[in-house]
């Protein structure tokens, strides 16, 4: 029998730019669902047959959803590209996912003001509706094919109908189906979730549901999930003894059981250190290094997005300056953002609000000799990864993150090995808490305190716990992230 896998996730692995001649240029997609995704299918792709469906994102990627020859080919992996039109799109992915349910599990909203689900709310959710029904035709569509093993890798909060809309189009004959969905971000608590609604709450858990097997990075959100499923659906839940990360819970909603586990997503530190040693990422560790002139080096890397905090982050390294004058001309913290979302406005403000208190921090602590802050807004990704190499403590400090790769990643290219100051509210701080300085995201002062304790550490401290957290992010590698949840499927 053949297996085939099928990935689905509203950005794919790859983004397409039209020439001026009409010819397309392929570029990889970003981000770290498409890092661990890619990564994890190299294994996959050996023993079954993949293909990748996604949204098409740029009016490249809409031609090459016509042109199947132009394309959409990523290694060995095939990729159909959807093309949804514009304002479905738009309604879809910014009003609903981005503005809604991003908000809602990343604890975003403004409360006294946002949100406010009105008509304009129930015309995006149907657009919303439409989307996910895109995905569940094409999946349905790639699926036909007598006697195959089909395994289904639905991915985030952009596709959470995605499963129930697919067995329904399947009818009752899905032969040899499993269906894995998995959440990259943090769930929200029971009471958060309960702003949305009670329909549209209802359904997104119906909808995940209806796959096998669910999966999150780490236990807190699954327990969240798993908490929903009681208080929203009245849904039967067996909790899964113990702490272990592997332990996996059940759901029975609508006379189906659906497993939920913990899949927590590490590096690929091979294929990582190889891109860290090539000449490009080489030139800029030379660049920033000279720049630093020997000051230790505080190092962000980071999506402009509201979770990651990076307001406060500045705001921490501000009151480090001011409460402790002795780090003053001794550090340098860079700062280093890349573009994300920028149709959405508050995103736009957001990224405003960063460069105003990065202006403050270089007026009130500068000197001639000394600028204290690098920030910039700019894709720059060898570069990043030669900060990660050099830097002496690494601030990672979302409100809340379903894992983060860039907490595992920076200790995986340190040279001297770097000090974490890690949010406790991370998925991954349930992996590297331990090695790390945990801090609360919302309290600036706890993080200014954790700032200075890893710029005070000894270097052999700063070692140890650098080569721990590295060892355990190595645990976790996407091969191994995959291949459990395809055995999950099988078992
Ligand atoms: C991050 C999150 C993913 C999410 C992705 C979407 O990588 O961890 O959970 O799917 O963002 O980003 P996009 O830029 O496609 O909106």
């Amino acid at each position: 029998m053949r297996q085939r896998v099928l990935v689905a996730s509203n950005r794919g692995p790859v983004s397409y730019e039209l020439g001026p001649d009409g010819t397309l240029a392929g570029r990889r997609g970003g981000g770290g669902l498409i890092a661990g995704m890619t990564s994890g299918l190299a294994a996959v792709v050996a023993q079954a047959e993949v293909t990748w469906i996604c949204a098409a994102l740029s009016d490249g990627d809409r031609i090459a959803a016509h042109r199947p020859e132009a394309a959409p080919a990523d290694g060995q992996v095939r990729v159909r590209m959807l093309d949804i039109s514009p304002e479905t799109f738009d309604r879809a992915y910014n009003q609903v996912a981005n503005s809604i349910l991003w908000f809602t599990h990343h604890l975003l909203f403004d409360t006294p003001n946002q949100p406010q689900f009105g008509r304009e709310f129930h015309l995006d959710w149907a657009a919303y509706v439409a989307y996910n029904q895109a995905f569940a035709d094409a999946l349905a569509d790639e699926a036909a094919g007598p006697g195959d093993r089909i395994r289904v890798l639905v991915q985030d909060y952009h596709l959470s109908l995605v499963p129930r809309l697919l067995r329904e189009k399947l009818g009752g004959g899905d032969g040899d189906l499993g269906i894995a969905h998995f959440s990259h971000t943090p769930w929200a608590p029971a009471d958060y979730y309960r702003l949305l609604p009670r329909e549209v709450g209802q359904a997104l858990l119906d909808g995940i549901l209806a796959a096998n097997h669910v999966g999150f990075h780490a236990r807190c959100w699954a327990d969240a999930f798993l908490d929903c499923c009681e208080a929203i659906l009245g849904a039967r839940v067996t909790r899964a003894a113990g702490g272990d990360g592997d332990a996996t819970a059940r759901v029975m909603h609508r006379g189906h059981v659906t497993e939920v586990a913990v899949h927590p997503l590490g590096v690929d530190v091979p294929a990582l250190q190889a891109r860290a040693r090539a000449d490009d990422v080489r030139a800029h560790v030379g660049a920033l290094g000279q720049a630093a002139g020997g000051r230790k080096l505080i190092v962000r890397i980071d999506r402009t997005e509201l979770s990651k905090n990076i307001v406060r982050g500045l705001a921490a390294y501000r009151e480090l300056l001011a409460t402790r004058p002795q780090w003053h001309g001794q550090v340098v913290h860079l700062a280093f953002a890349y573009p994300s979302r920028s149709a959405l406005p508050q995103y736009r403000a957001y990224t405003d609000q960063m460069a105003l208190i990065a202006r403050q921090i270089t007026e009130e602590f500068g000197t001639p000799e000394w600028n204290p802050l690098v920030l910039e807004v700019k894709d720059d990704y060898p570069r990043s990864l030669a900060a990660c190499a050099l830097a002496d403590v690494l601030l990672v400090n979302p409100i809340r993150d379903g894992m983060n790769l860039v907490a595992q990643e920076g200790p995986v290219l340190s040279e001297r090995g770097c000090a974490l100051v890690l949010s406790r509210e991370a998925g991954a701080a349930a992996t590297l808490g331990e090695h790390a300085l945990l801090v609360n995201p919302y309290d600036v002062s706890e993080t200014a305190e954790a700032l200075h304790q890893a710029l005070a550490m000894t270097d052999a401290e700063r070692r140890e716990r650098s080569a721990a957290l590295a060892a355990t992010a190595a645990a976790w590698p996407p091969a191994r992230w995959l291949g459990d949840q395809l055995a999950s499927l099988d078992g």
